[in-house]
């Protein structure tokens, strides 16, 4: 059975993934690691993003770590078929509808922050954004043509009160282990599904979480507060959409998008997706200076939510919190390490 399946992907990814394997050989070297193409890679080796054999491989797998996906080689790709839809394939397939983004900013980092370095030390954030349902799979979704000329497109936001309920319940049992407040980010005061969130939201809390304080939050403003105020977030729960933008957002707080990972979980028992939340930063490619940290920290969660090895994951937390201190620090941190001297830095460390 494979422990770990790695799916690096296009552009940065197999950079970032190949320091994983570093780290995972020297750290637990007798978790089983497998391969598989993925994104842009597999639709040119195999005619489509995620091939069943590899949507297979991962959900019998105790836990999948990808990369990264999409590049502008591919923007001609049939819309189905190009890299991002093979990664919501693998979500959708994976039934990992629950992401959780950590926003932590590492103390030796909160310099290279863009915001005051006084409004993001110490900073501690969770989002949990919804990731299996929204406007990125509702139906009906297309382009037409219209008659008279110019066309007319449309998304679909949708959500339901299981769905929205079981995504809560994860961002209100986070709370419980951490400082014991949930946000709750919508647009209610436009949209249907944003009022159905709130009161599903709302009753959830009241039948099983009154403990947990809660508030509700409109999601503009929540991009507002998490610049203006980001230490006030303890657990952020997002729709898909929203979680997308505001998580790109808190990334930012903490020094770099290349320092944020993320885990995808579902129902106890499945595997668990883990992905640093960086795309395939097509511009630096090929080159590899990218950051290998968000991916090292995924595979921190993914020793963490699905491999049972907690020890092993404090080890390699600190094990980057001391390359950090040291020093340690990519082109996007303001330093010059390539990704691999970022890979021996960690592991001089471990
Ligand atoms: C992310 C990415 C993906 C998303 C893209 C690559 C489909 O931006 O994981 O945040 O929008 O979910
Ligand atoms: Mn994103």
């Amino acid at each position: 059975m494979t422990d770990l399946l790695l799916l690096p992907g296009d552009g940065i990814g197999p950079e970032v993934t190949a320091q994983v394997r570093r780290v995972a050989q020297a750290l637990t070297p007798d978790l089983k690691l497998d391969e598989r193409p993925f994104g842009g890679v597999s639709y040119d080796a195999h005619g489509v993003p995620l091939t069943d054999e590899a949507l297979a491989t991962a959900k019998a797998a105790r836990a999948v770590l990808m990369g990264a996906v999409g590049g502008p080689q591919w923007a001609g790709a049939p819309r189905d078929k190009r890299p991002e839809a093979g990664l919501l394939n693998l979500r959708a397939g994976m039934k990992v509808f629950a992401n959780l983004r950590p926003a932590l900013c590492f103390g030796p980092l909160a310099e290279a922050s863009s915001l005051k370095r006084e409004l993001v030390e110490g900073l501690d954030i969770m989002i949990v954004r919804e990731l299996t349902g929204g406007i990125y799979f509702g139906e009906p979704r297309f382009i037409e043509d219209l008659p008279g000329g110019g066309k007319r497109a449309v998304d679909t936001q949708v959500y339901t009160t299981a769905e929205i309920e079981r995504v809560a319940r994860v961002a209100f049992e986070l709370a419980r282990g951490r400082r014991n407040k949930v946000h709750s980010a919508e647009k209610s005061n436009v949209m249907d599904s944003g009022l159905l969130w709130r009161e599903v939201v709302t009753d959830l809390h009241r039948r099983e979480y009154a403990d947990v304080q809660l508030e509700h939050i409109l999601a503009d403003n929540a991009a507002m507060q998490i610049v203006k105020a980001p230490k006030q977030f303890d657990v952020l729960l997002t729709d898909n959409l929203f979680g997308d933008i505001l998580s790109d957002a808190a990334a930012q707080l903490t020094g770099s998008l290349g320092m944020l990972p993320s885990a995808a979980l579902g129902v106890a028992g499945t595997p668990g997706l883990y992905e640093p939340i960086h795309g395939s930063a097509p511009d630096i490619a090929g080159q590899g200076v990218a950051n290998p940290l968000a991916a090292i920290l995924s595979f921190e969660m993914a020793l963490r939510w699905s491999l049972d090895r907690a020890a092993e994951a404090d080890r390699l937390f600190a094990a980057v919190e001391a390359a950090l201190a040291g020093g340690a620090r990519t082109r996007d941190l303001g330093g010059a390490l390539t990704t691999v001297q970022m890979g021996d830095a960690v592991l001089a460390a471990l």
